[in-house]
């Protein structure tokens, strides 16, 4: 079966989870939504799609491409996934960042975890993660048990 791993990143995690879940997957696609054009899902059976919390919410690119392709999305495998480190917020960060038909549709939905890269920050994000989270030195912390699971 093959399978579209669609995915927006600010820092880079995101596209590493994409990674890891594809070396798990074998056969499968990464397409970078702030990279790529049209995407054709008719070649797929299965897509995954994820992206990172910034602020509360997900990428636009994101929402976009779940809202402009819903109709097909709902006849295909779907698993989805979010990077996130406010663990509390989770759940409502999860069901925040994709519309409620796609949620209920999807055979996965996972948190993944997430990283904050100090280095790739810019002065008003180091400012905020410090503040927030009391964060200054980068930290790792994805989790990579449902990345293995995420179309099982
Ligand atoms: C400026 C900033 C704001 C963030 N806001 C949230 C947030 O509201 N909730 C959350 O769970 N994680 C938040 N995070 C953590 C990110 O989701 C985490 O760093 C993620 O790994 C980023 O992935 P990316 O590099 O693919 O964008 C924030 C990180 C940054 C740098």
């Amino acid at each position: 079966m093959k399978t579209a791993i669609v995915y927006a990143t600010s820092h880079g995690t995101a596209e590493k989870v994409a990674n890891i879940i594809a070396s798990k997957l074998g056969n499968a696609t990464l397409i970078n939504l702030k990279k790529s054009g049209h995407i054709d899902l008719t070649q797929y059976q299965q897509v995954i799609i994820g992206g990172s919390i910034h602020a509360g919410g997900i990428q636009r690119k994101v929402r976009e491409f779940c809202q402009r392709n819903m109709v097909q999305l709902l006849q295909m495998r779907v698993g989805l996934f979010i990077c996130a480190m406010n663990e509390p917020e989770f759940d409502n960060e999860l069901k925040m960042s994709f519309p409620e038909l796609l949620r209920n549709h999807a055979i996965s939905k996972k948190v993944v975890g997430g990283e904050f890269i100090i280095e790739k920050m810019n002065f008003i994000e180091k400012f905020l993660v410090k503040k927030i989270s009391g964060v200054s030195q980068t930290i790792s912390k994805i989790d990579e048990k449902p990345c293995a699971i995420i179309l099982v």
